[in-house]
């Protein structure tokens, strides 16, 4: 039985891989926010699945101390339950908020959770990411209209709610691109970016002010099922082999945008992030 890991498990498309991927045989390490929410999918997932093997853990992604705690409690789960190997990572959790905020650590929190979390998960669960592994980021085309803000990565000075969802998913692009280049050949781990498309899910509505809310609840009836969009995810744990390219939509490799192939970006943002969550991802890399 093969495992994986899914973040943001409790609602939208992170909810529809969780149940997909229990109902294909898999060992599913689900992860939610609040321990509420993980009861009420467990128990949605059990429903209609009695003999689902699906697990719930529970850390607010955005502050980098849950984050630890988190690969903690998945790696002794690991280490008990699954052989020490995980198969499948998927950071999917994300958010748009309206409102600058900050973390502890005085991190933009969209920056924090859709960027910054998925980067220290994958450095503190390397270990048990072995040969065949891959590791998967939920991306978003709105991607290709953006770039690094170099000089004010954090939007500390003007915060633009939609620039800086853009940017955190450029920054999904260029971290799955560095770690390829730094880790697939050597380890064996592949990283993919999804773009799920639009899909019909509740996130432009849970954070947001009243207009944005409005607008997004207009625009999602546009989109895709979760289970829809779930289908790259399911055609990308399946392969046998790594599939070529790293950007995929509709089960189909394409392009990201010209910014996200920029192997300059891509080491300095990795660098960046490397600081900005104090660790070497060198030493989390088995020899
Ligand atoms: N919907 C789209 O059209 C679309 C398009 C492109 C990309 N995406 C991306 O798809 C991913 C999933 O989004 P979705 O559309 O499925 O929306 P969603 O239903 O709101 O799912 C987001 C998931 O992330 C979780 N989450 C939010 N804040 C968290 C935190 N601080 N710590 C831990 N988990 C947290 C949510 O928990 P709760 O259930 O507690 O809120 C939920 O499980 C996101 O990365 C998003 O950027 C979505």
């Amino acid at each position: 039985m093969k495992t994986v890991l899914i973040t943001g498990a409790t609602s939208g498309i992170g909810l529809a891989l969780a149940r997909l991927l229990a109902g294909a045989n898999w060992h599913v390490l689900a992860c939610g926010r609040t321990a509420e929410r993980c009861d009420a999918a467990k128990a949605a997932v059990l429903k209609e699945n009695p003999d689902a093997r699906i697990v719930f853990f529970s850390a607010d992604l955005r502050q980098q101390r849950e984050v630890n705690r988190l690969a903690g409690e998945i790696g002794t789960y690991l280490e008990q339950a699954c052989g020490g190997r995980l198969d499948v990572l998927i950071s999917n959790a994300g958010f748009v908020t309206s409102w600058y905020s900050t973390t502890e650590e005085g991190y933009e929190q969209q920056f924090a959770l859709n960027h910054l979390a998925g980067f220290l998960l994958t450095f503190r669960l390397l270990r048990y990411l072995g040969a065949g592994a891959r590791v998967i980021l939920t991306g978003s085309n709105s991607h290709k209209w953006m770039k690094i803000r170099w000089n004010d990565i954090m939007f500390q000075r003007r915060y633009n709610c939609l620039l800086a969802y853009k940017q955190s998913k450029l920054c999904n692009m260029l971290f799955a691109a560095e770690f390829n280049r730094r880790f697939s050949k050597r380890l064996g781990i592949k990283a993919f970016v999804v773009d799920p498309g639009l899909v019909d899910t509740a996130i432009g509505c849970k954070r947001t002010g009243r207009l944005t809310s409005r607008f997004w609840s207009l625009r999602r009836r546009g989109g895709v099922s979760p289970e829809e969009a779930a289908k790259t995810y399911l055609w990308l744990c399946g392969q046998k082999e790594h599939p070529e390219g790293l950007y995929f939509g509709d089960c189909t490799a394409r392009r990201g945008s010209r910014r996200s192939e920029s192997e300059a970006d891509a080491r300095r943002l990795f660098a960046l992030s490397e600081t900005l969550c104090g660790i070497a991802f060198e030493e989390g890399a088995p020899v």
